[in-house]
């Protein structure tokens, strides 16, 4: 009998094939139990949470899909971070047959619902960021008329994940697609001027980015200061940004309970000091929603309705959202005496 998802929602899927992309990057196509198809549908630009055990650590991360919802194969791309355990595992020991434990897609990283035809999708990748954004670029090629622009930077010519299908794309969609590679080993890393003249012509787009930290923040301020307007620029960061100076996990008063309300119950619980509202919501025994519990991922929001929470890290939720009182669960240790907040 085919295994079922397990308690905390994870699901076996096996290893089709291995694809060797580069010589530190990765293909696998992951075969779904035909009993979890329906949980792993998913939309171009979501990723998958990956759980595995390494010298007896069990770890999770997240990987988005490589691959677009039409295409037969579900596939997630993985590369190496230097120094590194569950990258460097999987591009080493990840093996045909061999089983891999995840969580549905999640992830907001997705193509806007009822865009015009004539809005371009133009999108920054840099590194291993091309992963996410070669799902979004090929489901807009396929299911839309929309004009795609793609800039990808690399170290160089040798870190060029999907070189040869991205190829293949742009003499497919010639009238339609640009593609233009950066490389840093011709003369340094990409500059604020290279993202403007390489926007520019897009226009009022959406604008998705997806790389390392210090890639991403060129772009998206680049971006900003020529017009880009928030709401259609969409980031995915891999990395955990670093706690910002003076967040401490000391709260500003002490909270003394906490109230949770989460598929329909209501729940109260005394805080335990230095929790985040996650912790706190497992303690009570709820199954509160969570991917990558590092402030990446979206997946943990709920609304704060009463009192108040700080996050250590959001990597997530934009500032609109944060005004409406949404928070990151996994990030969020209360600051008033008691706070109520509302899964949705
Ligand atoms: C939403 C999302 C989607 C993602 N999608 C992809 C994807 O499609 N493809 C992809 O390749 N990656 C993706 N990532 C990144 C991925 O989840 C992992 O973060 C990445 O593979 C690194 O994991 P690791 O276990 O190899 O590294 P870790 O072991 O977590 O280490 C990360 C880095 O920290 C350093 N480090 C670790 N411990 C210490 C320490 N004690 N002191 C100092 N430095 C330390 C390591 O040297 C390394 O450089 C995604 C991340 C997110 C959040
Ligand atoms: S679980 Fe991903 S942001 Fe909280």
């Amino acid at each position: 009998m085919a295994e079922e998802m397990t308690a905390d929602g994870f699901a076996p899927l096996r290893i089709r094939r291995v694809v060797r992309e580069t010589s530190d990057a990765v293909s696998l196509v992951l075969d779904v139990p035909e009993h979890c198809m329906q949980r792993f549908r998913y939309q171009a630009g979501q990723f998958l949470t990956v759980r595995v055990s390494v010298d007896g650590r069990d770890l999770r991360r997240c990987y988005s899909m490589s691959s677009a919802p039409a295409e037969e194969e579900l596939r997630i791309t993985v590369k190496r971070d230097p120094g590194g355990v569950v990258s460097n595992w999987i591009n080493d020991s990840a093996a045909e047959g061999d089983e891999l434990r995840a969580a549905p897609p999640e992830g907001r990283f997705v193509l806007p619902k009822d865009v015009s035809e004539d809005e371009p999708l133009v999108a920054f990748a840099g590194g291993s960021g091309i992963t996410p954004i070669m799902s979004l670029v090929r489901t807009a090629l396929s299911e839309s008329e929309r004009p795609v622009r793609l800039f990808y930077a690399n170290r160089g010519r040798g870190s060029v994940i999907f070189s040869g299908p991205l190829a293949h794309l742009a003499e497919q969609h010639a009238d339609r697609l640009t593609v233009e590679h950066h490389y840093d080993e011709d003369g340094g890393v990409v500059t604020a001027s290279a993202v403007t003249s390489f926007a520019t012509p897009a226009g009022a787009g959406h604008y998705y980015v997806c790389g390392p930290a210090p890639f991403m923040d060129t772009v998206e301020a680049a971006l900003l200061e020529s017009g880009v307007a928030k709401q259609r620029l969409h980031l995915e960061r891999f990395t955990i940004a670093e706690v910002p100076p003076g967040v401490t996990d000391d709260t500003d008063e002490q909270c003394e309970q906490v109230v949770i309300e989460l598929d329909r119950q209501k729940v109260a619980a005394a805080y335990r000091q230095g929790e985040t509202l996650l912790q706190t919501a497992r303690q009570k025994g709820l199954k509160a929603p969570a991917s990558c519990e590092t402030g990446s991922c979206g997946t943990c929001m709920a609304k704060v309705v009463e009192g108040s929470a700080r996050m250590r890290i959001n990597d997530a939720l934009d500032e609109d959202e944060v005004e409406e009182g949404w928070v990151l669960t996994c990030q969020s240790l209360p600051t008033s005496r008691k706070v109520h907040v509302v899964y949705e």
